[in-house]
């Protein structure tokens, strides 16, 4: 994507101009790499979520030889959220990643079926998720709403008749 229409969507920041509780977050799905399972494509990803209630919920991605049964770090850690508080809102999500096998230089966008998940807990909890993407050489990309990333989404209301 070109440089000027990712700055639509999102916001590129520095590490240290962030809050002290998102370099946190940052700093929990740096560290939730570590339990990423990926043995077949070697690419880690960490996903962090701060909940309204304090609570910090962190995922990784885990992979399966069966490749379609594996999730992404942002969906484990989403719906571990949504099972353990159910009530709770969802403030934030931050994203870091690395590979075992080349060097990850900027950072990365989450799939369209893990935007589409942040979404419907956007619509559900009728607050903005704030997104925040990281690299191992501190890129930061701040998207301040899901509904941003997938615009005209699939929205439970159109599941009904009408
Ligand atoms: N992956 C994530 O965990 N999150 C993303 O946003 C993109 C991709 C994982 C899935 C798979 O385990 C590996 O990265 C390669 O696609």
């Amino acid at each position: 994507m070109q440089e000027e229409k990712l700055e639509l969507l999102f916001i590129r920041a520095k590490l240290l101009e962030l809050s002290s509780e998102e370099q946190a977050l940052i700093k929990n799905a740096k560290d939730s790499l570590n339990s990423a399972y990926a043995p077949y494509s070697g690419f880690l990803v960490g996903a962090s979520i701060l909940l309204d209630n304090g609570e910090v919920i962190n995922g990784s991605n885990q992979e399966n030889v069966a490749y379609p049964s594996g999730l992404c770090a942002e969906r484990v850690a989403l719906f571990y959220a949504g099972a353990r508080f159910p009530d709770a809102k969802i403030k934030t999500i931050a994203v870091s990643v690395m590979s075992k096998n080349f060097k990850v230089t900027d950072v990365i966008s989450p799939c369209g079926a893990c935007r589409q998940v942040m979404a419907e807990y956007e619509d559900k909890q009728e607050q903005a998720i704030k997104v925040i993407l990281h690299s191992p050489t501190d890129q930061v990309l701040i998207a301040n709403t899901v509904e941003s990333l997938l615009p005209f989404m699939f929205k439970s209301p159109l599941l009904k008749q009408h």
